[in-house]
């Protein structure tokens, strides 16, 4: 009986602990006027995504999911239309594995809108493979294809007055390394055909997301754009889609105890767009709708500047970015 009480309070203590650290839920208070913007979120058909598009359409923005799906995209589209009222919300294809893709997507996006206020770095993925311009999936997805979508959609980020790119990085970032030599040889940022490797070139994408968005700051600066990343948290999506299956029955029951469910994961990404004030702060990395300081590796500005010149190297960008 006593082992039995004691077994309960130290499951008890575990889990509150748990919750107020690694699944802890933080809610945006951010209250921006979002009627007349034009917001793009990459990946917005599903899991976190989906969740901040949700919230913006309600808030009366105009918002563009940018996303490699047609069918999916469409039914996100419908659902969020229907769920808000709101009819500005559309559809716009973009596959972040190809080069050409983004390209096509800014070419169609800077024809047909005026404006743009808000650009929602969302999309992601954990999986093997390559891109179709031959570079590791998750470095070319997580940061090469936003790298890019970035610099050709920056003017008009500036045009329209006070934009925000809003990058969701991941807590992975602390376990990445960029090893840039390598990467200018093979195109991967982490090799691997078994899901560890992957996992390390996902944490080395996450760690690309964070210094991109500490040099994009730099390079803004006197502009009116500013830059911010974030953590959601640990979120119940579909992210996990690509991984093993016995990783997926291990993940599963902690998945449905403990994770936070994707309107929760979009808070930190809805403070980094709606918070009012923040512009001090262009450049830091955001968790539970508060900023946070990043370990070492993650504020080396010389490793940041690099990788940004080694991106717009592999882009075939060469003064696209620069003012
Ligand atoms: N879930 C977590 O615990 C967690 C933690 C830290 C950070 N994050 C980050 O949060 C972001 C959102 O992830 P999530 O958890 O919401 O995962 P998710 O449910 O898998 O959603 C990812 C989205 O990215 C899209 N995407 C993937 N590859 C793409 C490509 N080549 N072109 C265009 N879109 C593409 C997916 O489109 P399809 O639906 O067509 O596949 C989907 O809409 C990611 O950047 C992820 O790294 C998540
Ligand atoms: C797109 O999404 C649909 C519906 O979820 C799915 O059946 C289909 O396989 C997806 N297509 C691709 C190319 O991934």
């Amino acid at each position: 009986m006593i082992q039995l009480l004691v077994l309960a309070a130290v499951l008890l203590a575990g889990y509150i602990v748990l919750t107020q650290t690694l699944f802890k839920r933080s809610k945006c208070k951010g209250n921006a006027a979002m009627a007349g913007k034009t917001v793009i979120i990459t990946g917005g058909n599903t899991g976190i995504g989906k969740a901040t598009a949700l919230h913006l359409a309600r808030r009366g923005a105009r918002v563009i999911l940018a996303c490699r799906n047609r069918s999916k995209a469409k039914g996100a589209v419908a659902h969020i239309q229907k769920e808000t009222g709101n009819s500005d919300v559309l559809y716009m294809q973009l596959d972040l594995a190809s080069l050409k893709s983004v390209h096509c997507f800014s070419e169609t996006f800077l024809k047909t809108e005026s404006r743009l206020d808000l650009l929602i770095n969302n999309a992601g993925l954990v999986a093997d493979g390559r891109t179709e311009d031959g570079f590791g999936v998750e470095f070319g997805v997580n940061h090469l294809g936003h790298f890019l979508l970035t610099c050709l959609l920056l003017e008009r980020l500036k045009e329209s007055g006070g934009g925000r790119v809003v990058t969701v990085a991941s807590m992975a970032y602390r376990w990445g390394h960029i090893d840039l030599e390598t990467l200018s040889v093979n195109k991967h940022l982490g090799t691997g055909s078994f899901s560890w490797q992957f996992f390390q070139a996902y944490c080395n994408s996450k760690l690309c997301n964070v210094l991109f968005t500490l040099e994009l700051a730099k390079r803004l600066q006197g502009s009116s754009v500013t830059c911010y990343c974030v953590h959601p948290g640990v979120v119940r999506t579909e992210l996990s889609r690509y991984v093993s299956l016995w990783q997926k029955i291990f993940i599963e029951p902690i998945a449905r105890f403990l994770f936070l469910d994707p309107e929760t994961g979009a808070q930190t990404t809805l403070h980094c767009c709606l918070q009012e004030g923040l512009e001090p702060l262009s450049g830091h990395y955001f968790s539970c709708c508060d900023v946070q300081k990043v370990c070492a590796h993650a504020r080396d500005e010389a490793v940041a500047q690099k990788l940004w010149e080694v991106s717009e190297k592999l882009c075939g960008l060469s003064n696209h970015c620069k003012d």
